[in-house]
């Protein structure tokens, strides 16, 4: 998803700066976006899960209009709570929820325009297999309200994504393609997502300056399923 919204970003002229912890996965996102737009890629190793990395990352920049967070790692955090370990439990914590929390913590005083964050549909939808991932996810739209305030008149909102075709579901170790056939023919939207239809989004939540503290389903009506 990140991937996809930096391509979008670029083509619409804008400069933009990625960050994740492998520099080899940095350095191919880079080669393949140089080909994408009109804007200069920066890429920046960084782990948001360490407060170090993340001031390292924002001290480089005096002024950024918009921030997208959409870091995962679901290694180990799907299945039921009696399975999943507590070392697990805390490092989903501590990349989706306080790395989110760092990154706000970070980019105020930089940040100009808005900062968005990515939660999930477990939030809404929890299975009974992906209870702390639906936790943290949950605890996003609090984070987005206080920052909101905090950090006003510059914006904080969540995205919400359905299910969508990327590579975080080779660490859920479920069967895709059939889970995706089910679900698409039971979606109001009927199909999976894209990771195009949650850029489109994050570009949305950037461009509309009366959208503050507020999360943004993106989930073809997974919700109602
Ligand atoms: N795909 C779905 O169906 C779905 C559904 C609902 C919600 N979401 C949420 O949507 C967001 C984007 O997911 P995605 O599907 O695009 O996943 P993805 O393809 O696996 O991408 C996740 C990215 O996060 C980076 N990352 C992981 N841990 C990190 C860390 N500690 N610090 C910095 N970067 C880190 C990874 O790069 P490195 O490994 O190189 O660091 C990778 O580039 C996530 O928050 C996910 O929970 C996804």
């Amino acid at each position: 998803m990140g991937l996809a919204l930096a391509r979008t970003m670029l083509a619409d002229g804008m400069d933009v700066t990625i960050a994740g912890r492998s520099a080899d996965r940095l350095a191919a996102a880079r080669a393949e976006l140089a080909r994408a737009g009109h804007g200069k890629v920066r890429t920046v190793p960084a782990d948001i899960s360490r407060e170090q990395d993340v001031a390292n990352l924002f001290a480089q920049v005096a002024r950024v209009d918009h921030v997208a967070v959409t870091a995962a790692d679901a290694s180990g955090v799907y299945g039921r709570t009696t399975g999943i370990t507590t070392a697990a439990a805390r490092a989903i914590i501590d990349i989706k929820l306080l790395g989110a929390w760092l990154v706000g913590k970070h980019a105020a005083g930089r940040v100009t325009g808005s900062i968005t964050y990515t939660s999930g549909i477990n939030a809404y939808r929890p299975n009974g297999s992906n209870t702390i991932v639906a936790a943290a996810n949950g605890a996003l739209a609090s984070l987005a309200c206080g920052l909101a305030l905090e950090l006003a008149p510059v914006r904080v909102n969540v995205i919400s994504p359905g299910w969508v075709d990327t590579p975080l579901w080779n660490q859920i170790g479920m069967d895709k393609q059939a889970a995706f056939t089910d679900l698409a023919g039971r979606l109001p939207a009927r199909r999976i997502g894209t990771p195009d239809d949650v850029a489109q989004a994050f570009v949305s939540l950037t461009r509309n300056e009366y959208i503050t503290a507020t999360v943004l389903h993106v989930d073809g009506g997974h919700r109602l399923t």
